[in-house]
């Protein structure tokens, strides 16, 4: 963490307070994951101490009103800040090297305040064709009744990037790695094009989190976080977050605290001690996971495994250069199982499913516990046939988060299943 990126900008928000701990010097990565953000209170605690206020109190009508005025800066009402979600927010953007980070109360929460504070009627936003189900119907279903255009392309293909930008394009979205098929978006060059043409790249790095990925150093200038996943860690709350400038974010907080898509200030707390880990253990994800696609890879009742971690994955390359952990490729595949006579794609994806006896069957995934999910009828189940298919979420496809447990008694899980189609 630079020092610049904790300094103070007059003409931010006078609630943003910038009084958390400043460590001053340039620490590495996993020192801001245990310490950046922390605002110690006169109490000394040692831990960060979870606030539970709604509201807050002054010393006089004179000095309410100087809060309200912005002649005095603080927390008026925790929807708009709360010094546990400012940990939280400050200790995420630290690590995503960016200004500042706006918490929500979802990751679709932070993807909606995206599309309220960057788009207006008349604009396109260009998605990428790869990306969670409700971030496909938000844009298809509410965006669109806004009047935003929104089209998508293949994430891959560079070209068709260049070609789909129109005038109006406003915002360039895609997830790097993607749900459900962890594709590869190449961030850099994505970043030239958008300068190129005055869009704001916006990247959804849950899948790859900071540890793994920063957009931001890549050329994005906005980061989107689903906190609910790797942040956490454990799949006990919901949260999200926007990450970069001083002036978008700025942007997004109007956005999060007129229409109260707060993040509560316990799950801030659980997200702060969350990130205190989270480089350890996607170490310890991206190594069970690299075995894993390797067992399933090599499985005859596997057609294809979706992960950049293989290494004649086409973007192998682009991966093991846009990803500053060695070795590390995300902790989430999809692979396809083979139809047989008695059954098709769908039932053999099911039996799969349905022969584990350990691992989580679950729509949640970036959890300790390793989760299995059926993408056609349950995360993307809401999308029209032509949506799922522009996807890539066929009957045969199973989306797997691989967890923190025993490799071999992961393999063992899926095996049976495979083994016995
Ligand atoms: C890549 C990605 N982005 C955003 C979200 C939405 O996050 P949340 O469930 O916290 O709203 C998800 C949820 O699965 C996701 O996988």
């Amino acid at each position: 963490m630079s020092k610049s990126q904790v300094q103070e900008d007059s003409s931010l928000d006078p609630n943003w307070r910038n009084d958390a701990l400043d460590l001053g010097l340039d620490y590495g990565m996993q020192t801001i994951a245990v310490r950046a953000g922390q605002h110690r209170t006169d109490e000394g605690e040692h831990s960060e101490p979870i606030f539970t206020t709604s509201s807050y109190v002054y010393h006089s009508a004179a000095d309410a009103a100087a809060h309200f005025d912005g002649t005095k800066t603080g927390n008026v009402y925790s929807r708009h800040t709360n010094p546990s979600v400012r940990t939280f927010e400050r200790r995420l953007a630290a690590l995503e090297n960016g200004a500042r980070a706006v918490a929500t109360a979802s990751g679709m929460g932070a993807i909606l305040t995206m599309c309220l504070a960057y788009l207006k009627a008349g604009d396109h936003l260009l998605a990428a064709n790869q990306l969670f189900g409700s971030s496909i119907g938000l844009f298809n279903n509410y965006m669109a009744k806004f009047d935003v255009e929104v089209s998508y392309v293949d994430c891959f293909d560079n070209e068709a990037w260049a070609n789909a930008v129109q005038p109006n394009t406003k915002v360039i979205y895609c997830e790097s790695p993607s749900n459900p098929l962890a594709q590869i978006c190449d961030i850099g060059y994505l970043s030239e094009l958008c300068k190129a043409n005055d869009i704001l790249l916006v990247v959804d790095n849950c899948f790859a989190t900071p540890a793994l990925q920063r957009p931001l150093d890549l050329g994005a200038d906005v980061v989107i976080h689903s906190a609910t996943k790797y942040l956490d860690g454990q799949g006990r709350v919901l949260g999200g977050a926007l990450v970069g400038s001083d002036k978008l974010m700025q942007e997004a907080f109007t956005v999060v605290r007129s229409g109260g898509i707060s993040m509560s200030p316990f799950n801030a707390w659980v997200f702060t001690k969350g990130l205190e880990t989270l480089k350890l253990r996607m170490q310890a994800h991206c190594q069970n996971a690299n075995q894993v696609a390797e067992f399933l890879v090599n499985h005859p009742k596997v057609s294809t495994v979706h992960f950049s971690g293989l290494s004649d994955h086409p973007s192998h390359n682009l991966a093991t250069r846009q990803h500053h952990m060695k070795g590390g490729y995300g902790a989430i595949m999809g692979f396809e199982v083979k139809s047989s006579a008695s059954l098709d794609s769908k039932a053999a994806a099911w039996h799969v499913i349905d022969s584990t006896q350990m691992v989580s069957i679950t729509n949640n995934l970036g959890d300790a516990k390793t989760t299995v999910t059926h993408p056609a009828t349950t995360t993307h189940f809401r999308l029209t046939p032509e949506a799922r298919a522009e996807a890539g979420v066929k009957d045969g496809l199973i989306r797997l988060s691989v967890g923190l447990e025993d490799v071999e008694d992961i393999i063992k899980d899926l095996a049976r299943g495979l083994d016995s189609l």
